[in-house]
């Protein structure tokens, strides 16, 4: 049954350990017999047509987006923008010609991103909304519509909905590019299966991820995730999942903007947790490493399988297609902050202050 825990303790847990099923349900979801990725051919032809895709969201959603933004114009050549809602819908930015919006929101309830998707249609643009929830607000009110196929989501901390959320996108990225005739120097429903192989490995090592919560977490108020590119956005996330359900005072970083303040806040044993993913930043993201390392931080290095991998890291992840790290960084960054709620007696799945879809703006 998809709304309940069974054997586990929380439904957080539960909903972590689906993500690799997720991923291959969405496979079969958004593929063809003859192995290719397949979207609504309308909804390719608008994000074809736009000349600026405008991507709206909240939360984890948002953090989605920021991958997605990447992935949308490395593969696809569309130039987009992501945006929190709260901010679009009271400072909206000065607009392209003719934009796209794209609304991501796992409930499709969020009253944030509501607020823009009507002002947005009343200015006559056109709207696509990527939920979980067939027949939401933000579903019914779209002009084009996807789902994310990942089943109840409980927990009040999203965590499947942000990798089905990043695997949607890498399919209208992938598309879209298909449209517009780009080759893709990789085969997607290959690399992405390959991605939710390696998130299975990570869901089924549990015991490595506890262990970096209990040596990095369980006496801290702060810490810092670090990283550049992708690994970026991976932090942002990991940050904020630390912060909802642990309650520990967390940032996420852009490796090299450490320097620029933030360093200051660096103190013998400080945590700072880096992921170490991407081959292009690798160096450098090693070198902001040793520079908290040199102010006494406590660190740890989540890297990559013969990608980034060094003799010491913390974490090795399985190796995957630069495109996908986001989905197998997930696992490990949902994990730790799990049990570093654990450890700090919080209640998991309904943490203080939070809900799971917020309906007033
Ligand atoms: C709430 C939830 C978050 C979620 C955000 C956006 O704050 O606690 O987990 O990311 O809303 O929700 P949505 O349903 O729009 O994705």
């Amino acid at each position: 049954h998809d709304t309940e825990k069974g054997a586990y303790p929380h439904y957080m847990l539960k909903e972590i350990d689906e993500q690799p099923a997720v991923i291959r349900r969405l496979i079969q979801k958004y593929s063809g017999d003859n192995g290719k990725i397949t979207v609504d051919p309308d909804v390719i032809q608008a994000v074809t047509d736009c000349d600026r895709l405008y991507i709206i969201a909240c939360g984890t959603s948002y953090h989605a987006g920021l991958v997605g933004k990447h992935l949308i114009e490395h593969l696809a050549g569309i130039p987009t923008e992501v945006h929190i809602s709260s901010e679009f819908s009271y400072n909206m930015p000065l607009l392209s010609k003719n934009p796209l919006f794209l609304f991501i929101s796992q409930s499709g309830e969020t009253a944030d991103s509501r607020a823009v998707l009507v002002k947005v249609k009343k200015m006559g643009y056109p709207t696509l909304t990527l939920t979980n929830v067939e027949g939401s607000t933000l579903y019914r009110e779209a002009d084009y519509k996807m789902l994310l196929y990942a089943g109840p989501e409980i927990a009040v901390a999203s965590t499947k909905a942000y990798t089905a959320q990043m695997a949607v996108l890498s399919f209208i990225a992938v598309a879209t590019a298909g449209r517009k005739g780009l080759a893709l120097d990789f085969d997607p429903v290959h690399e992405l299966s390959i991605a939710a192989q390696a998130m299975e490995q990570m869901v089924d090592d549990k015991a490595q991820l506890k262990e970096i919560a209990r040596d990095f977490l369980s006496i801290t108020r702060n810490a810092f995730y670090i990283g550049r590119g992708l690994d970026y956005y991976v932090c942002m996330e990991a940050a904020l999942k630390l912060k909802e359900i642990s309650y520990i005072q967390a940032e996420g970083f852009a490796g090299g903007e450490l320097k620029h303040g933030t360093i200051a806040l660096i103190e013998n044993g400080t945590p700072v947790l880096a992921f170490a993913t991407q081959e292009n930043v690798n160096n450098s993201i090693r070198n902001n490493v040793e520079e908290v390392l040199a102010r006494g931080a406590h660190t740890c290095i989540i890297s990559m399988e013969g990608v980034t991998e060094q003799p010491g890291d913390q974490i090795v992840l399985p190796k995957v297609h630069k495109t996908y790290t986001p989905l197998v960084c997930a696992i490990p960054l949902q994990l730790i902050a799990y049990y570093a709620a654990l450890q700090n007696e919080c209640d998991v799945d309904k943490p203080r202050n939070l809900a799971k879809s917020v309906t007033v703006e």
